[in-house]
């Protein structure tokens, strides 16, 4: 047997000054059913999360609360970070933290490397920072305050006063790779993604690289610069190496082999230093560049990407709690193309939720289901002869699957799902066309019937392994009431490319009872 595909997929590390909000949740959850795809289909899959510990951020958050860093970061991470994984179902394989031993000694081994290879030097520096980006900004995002900030220099992202620091630091010298990732952005046009991002990372780029300061010495919460202890790493340059620290880098040369490179999956927030800084950092060191970096887009509010700092956060509980952890995922990944930016709504949520899961996929699980029991003594239907309507939803399972896995490999989530989904519209038009109520109460058209109801529970088998990366859920009670387990095995053992090949339930397997997928729900509260 072919070696499989070898897929590494990360989300950025998340700051740990704050609870997360459905804007890192629906990263995680994108990410999620990419993972859960390509484990389905036999990928030598890795998928990595994590939070991002050090720097000034993480450090005044904690002395405003009268803690020390690292406890402030404990308390974060068990409380809000790692249940934000269970509330969502997200299946990670690591979780990596940058206070832990194994990024840290990755990260000194990663520094003394660039180091003894020419990379840094050392030099005066200052520039205006901003600590919610935690970084030195770039002209382009240098605004003039208004209001309480009138007659200040201001992010134009966080709309927050900048600090002018004035600091001996240490030097990457970046600006030596730039023909080098001009070179890989024409030459792997697939690299960054979306296209959009593609040509801002290139327009960036062309505009010339500055060499960047990649230590501090007003402050020592962060990792220590091995030959110099005075200085502590810049706390990017700290977090970019996760993905490397995690899988192996420094410490365990097979597993480094396995899983690198990887892709990332980031917001557009902080595409510049996953595209810019972590390619050149990785030419410096000698490694691979990743294999790609996608940006997706925002989540809005109001018109305006959601943000902590700007207090409109929602946490994904207030979601799950009422609509389940399945009609998350699949609503964010379905309302929103992904690589674009989405407003949320509570209307277009209930909706979405009423329409497509509880009328669409839930109500013909139950009514097929049902009809099994109630005709075949609730066994998988002995089918008789095929003919074109039948074939027409064969056909078009088989499409659809396929369709679904090549969105899947151009990061197009909710195409996937569309896809998918016009097999669940085809079954309930389908249904509505044979009438089975009315074929059964005809002795004559018993091999009819069992014909009709053999294509939906076909079809059913089929949903409920494409749908699984999406409702791992409801699609795990689907399958259980299919009777499948008992022939086929687990769910997650189904291999999604063959997700449309027909003709797997074996006839007269017993199926159970299935409990309303998607009960409905009174909104009336939210508001
Ligand atoms: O930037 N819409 O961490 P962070 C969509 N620690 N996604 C959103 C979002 C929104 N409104 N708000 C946040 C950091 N996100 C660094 C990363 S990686 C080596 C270090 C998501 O806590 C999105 O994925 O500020 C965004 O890129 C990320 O959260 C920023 O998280
Ligand atoms: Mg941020």
């Amino acid at each position: 047997m072919a070696k499989p595909d070898s897929f590494f997929l990360t989300t950025p590390i998340f700051y740990v000054n704050d609870a997360p909000h459905i804007g890192h949740a629906y990263t995680e959850v994108a990410a999620d059913v990419l993972a859960r795809w390509h484990r389905q289909a036999g990928d030598d899959t890795w998928f990595l999360t994590g939070t991002d510990e050090h720097g000034q951020k993480i450090l005044r958050t904690a002395t405003a609360n009268g803690v020390e860093p690292k406890e402030w970061a404990d308390r974060l991470v068990e409380s809000s970070w790692k249940p934000l994984l269970n509330t969502i179902n997200i299946s990670n394989d690591d979780f990596i933290r940058t206070t832990e031993p194994r990024h840290e000694a990755g990260v000194a081994k990663f520094l003394q490397k660039l180091y003894d290879d020419g990379h840094v030097y050392a030099g005066e520096f200052e520039a205006l920072y901003c600590v919610g980006c935690e970084e030195f900004k770039p002209k382009s995002e240098i605004v003039d305050g208004t209001g309480e900030f009138e007659g200040q220099k201001v992010c134009a992202i966080h709309s927050k006063p900048l600090e002018l620091l004035q600091e001996k630091n240490y030097f990457f010298k970046m600006s030596a790779f730039q023909d080098r990732l001009l070179a890989l952005y024409e030459e792997r046009p697939d690299f960054v993604q979306p296209a959009s991002a593609r040509n801002e990372v290139v327009a960036f780029v062309q505009q010339g690289l500055e060499d960047l300061s990649i230590s501090r010495t007003s402050f020592d919460w962060g990792i220590p610069i091995p030959w110099d202890d005075a200085h502590v790493t810049y706390v990017w340059f700290d977090a970019l190496l996760n993905y490397v620290t995690a899988t192996g880098y420094g410490a365990n040369d097979e597993e480094f082999a396995r899983r690198w490179p990887g892709t990332h999956i980031v917001g557009k927030d902080i595409l510049r230093f996953h595209a810019v800084i972590w390619p050149a950092m990785l030419m410096a060191a000698g490694l691979e560049v990743p294999d790609h970096v996608f940006a997706h887009g925002w989540l809005l509010v109001g018109g305006e990407k959601m943000s902590k700092s700007k207090l409109t956060g929602i946490a994904p509980n207030e979601i799950t709690d009422t609509f389940g952890a399945d009609a998350f995922r699949y609503y964010f990944m379905r309302a929103i193309s992904f690589g674009h930016d989405g407003s949320f709504s509570w209307e277009d949520l209930a909706a979405r939720y009423q329409a497509e899961l509880a009328n669409g996929f839930g109500n013909l699980a139950s009514r097929v289901l049902a009809m099994n029991a109630k005709y075949f003594e609730g066994r998988v239907p002995e089918p008789g002869e095929e003919l074109a309507a039948d074939a027409a939803i064969r056909e078009l399972a088989a499409s659809a699957a396929t369709r679904a896995d090549a969105h899947i490999e151009a990061f197009a989530i909710h195409e996937s799902i569309a896809a998918v989904w016009e097999l669940v519209d085809a079954l309930n038009g389908y249904i509505t066309e044979q009438e089975p109520w009315v074929l059964a109460k005809d002795p004559a058209q018993r091999d009819r019937l069992a014909r009709v109801l053999y294509t939906t529970t076909e079809g059913l088998r089929a949903l409920a392994v494409l749908l699984s990366p999406v409702l791992p859920e409801a699609t795990a009670k689907l399958w259980f009431a299919l009777g499948a387990k008992e022939t086929l095995g687990a769910l997650s053992a189904q291999p999604i490319r063959e997700a449309g090949v027909w003709g797997k339930l074996v006839p007269g397997t017993t199926q159970h009872s299935l409990a309303v997928l998607f009960p409905r729900i009174e909104t009336e509260a939210k508001e």
